[in-house]
């Protein structure tokens, strides 16, 4: 029998779909997944990609079937289903073996597979695959972390298997072990502020202005060809838009305000705060999401509070839009500042510009601004994204309407929870004389922490019982 070039073990959602675009970019791919009867029916649906495929339920002949050196892709379910299927998958493998993990795994549990695998001869990368399931089976963005050797190994297909902007594949080596996941993980945080951003103004539309599902939907999809165009801004029209065939209601209206998360924002968030750089458009998305669990709280909290303010707002849809582009580019700034940061701190040597062009198309940010972000990149930005040339430009054409949204918002009791901070966190960026000095004042006041006089050397301390009188 022929020999598989790749393997891959997991056919729920991700996994089937990333096999079937292997197969498609005329590889061999083995299969295998712990429910044998997973196996069947995909192979069964495999269509005419049928023939592409080497289906095994058992471990060891799906090894075999697999060209040496292999490579196997590994896409189940983050945490210890991945050392699990690791550890059964071991016995099976020789030395020069590669595995690559491709689900949305913490950076940290890549890094210790990398170490544990490393010393056995076997080979591991650790890649965020980023696309959702329309992604993988039709091209996603792939960031990949692991060793430089073993990445010229699996380039070809994952390369081939990529999204392409213009051509050029959205799929790169970024760093050793950790950095891919690391990647894909800020990717993610960026993805809940974006996310939780777009909805903010949703908000502001529904109980601001008053407007349907259907002129909401409408603002989206002319938003989508300005600036603003992004996949997350194009699909939020087509759910605005949806009808529930069984009520004939808008579907938004019907679909619980309960948001879900699986936890790569939270641990963007945690990245964030280890790393001593301000993410809080990240930080504010990951809290509204839990916010939103609340459900049962938020209602009793309602009948205990009224409406307190008249929610009506004067606003336009362009200020909505403007507001909307300068939050987005807070947020990038934030995410990326983490990326620069852990660079520098992990030694991944982090390509911010590639970075920023592998996510043009294919991942679930993919958005216009993000060719001009890898150029300004690829320029050199010496410190934040929002004083790069290009974007110091945006944001000052655009500030003001996001002050307007978040002002309108506070009076209108509209939560503005990351567009807000998208703003205080600008606002406090370009601020040269902060207000620090009061705290490093009452930290020297309780703790004698101590703090530094800008007209003279080395650290001070106040004589504060000499002010209690
Ligand atoms: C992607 C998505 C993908 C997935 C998230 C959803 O880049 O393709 O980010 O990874 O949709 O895991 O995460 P939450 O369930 O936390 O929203």
């Amino acid at each position: 029998m022929e020999l598989a070039d790749i393997g891959l073990i997991g056919l729920a959602v991700m996994g089937r779909n990333l096999a079937l675009n292997i197969a498609e970019n005329g590889y061999r791919v083995a299969v295998n997944n712990r429910t044998a009867a997973r196996i069947d029916d995909f192979i069964s649906e495999a269509g005419k990609l049928e023939p592409q495929f080497v289906p095994n339920a058992d471990l060891g002949d799906f090894v075999a079937s697999i060209k040496v050196p292999r490579s196997i892709i590994i896409m189940v379910k983050a945490g210890a289903p991945v050392d699990m299927t690791i550890a059964a998958l071991l016995p099976h493998l020789d030395k020069g073996d590669v595995i690559i993990e491709a689900g949305n795994a913490n950076y940290r549990d890549s890094v210790r597979r990398y170490e544990e695998l490393t010393p056995q001869g076997i080979g591991f990368l650790g890649i965020g695959v980023s696309g959702g399931e329309e992604g993988a089976r039709q091209g996603p963005s792939i960031m990949v972390g692991g060793s430089k050797a073993q990445w010229l190994n699996a380039e070809e297909v994952l390369t081939a298997i990529s999204a392409k902007f213009n051509g050029e594949p959205c799929c790169a080596y970024l760093g050793k072990s950790g950095a891919g996941h690391f990647v894909k993980t800020i990717h993610n945080g960026i993805e809940y502020a974006d996310m939780q951003m777009i909805a903010e103004v949703y908000g502001v539309m529904r109980d601001g202005l008053g407007m349907d599902p259907k002129a909401c939907a409408q603002v989206f999809k002319d938003w989508n060809a300005g600036p603003l165009n992004s996949y997350l801004i194009e699909i939020s029209g087509h759910v605005l838009e949806a009808v529930d065939e069984k009520t004939g209601m808008p579907l938004i209206d019907l679909i619980l305000d309960k948001a879900g998360q699986k936890g790569t924002g939270r641990w963007s968030a945690i990245a964030a705060l280890e790393l001593g750089v301000p993410a809080t458009t990240i930080e504010g998305a990951v809290a509204a999401r839990s916010i939103s669990a609340l459900r049962d709280e938020r209602i009793a909290a309602e009948k205990i509070f009224g409406t307190l303010v008249e929610g009506k707002v004067e606003l336009s849809i362009q200020t909505l839009e403007q507001a909307l582009l300068a939050g987005k580019i807070a947020a990038y700034a934030q995410g990326f500042a983490v990326m620069a940061k852990a660079s520098e701190e992990y030694e991944w040597d982090l390509p911010l510009g590639t970075i920023a062009r592998i996510w043009r198309a294919g991942c679930i940010i993919r958005s216009g601004f993000l060719d001009q972000m890898a150029t300004s990149y690829d320029n050199g930005i010496a410190a934040n994204l929002m004083v790069a040339p290009d974007f110091a430009e945006i944001m000052r054409a655009n500030h003001g309407a996001l002050r307007q949204v978040v002002a309108a918002g506070a009076l209108g009791a509209l939560p503005m929870v990351s567009l807000g901070a998208a703003l205080s966190y600008f606002d406090s960026y370009r601020k040269g004389r902060g207000t620090a000095n009061l705290i490093q004042g009452q930290r020297d006041f309780f703790g004698a922490h101590g703090f530094i006089l800008m007209d003279r050397e080395g650290e001070q301390h106040g004589d504060w019982p000499s002010t209690l009188d």
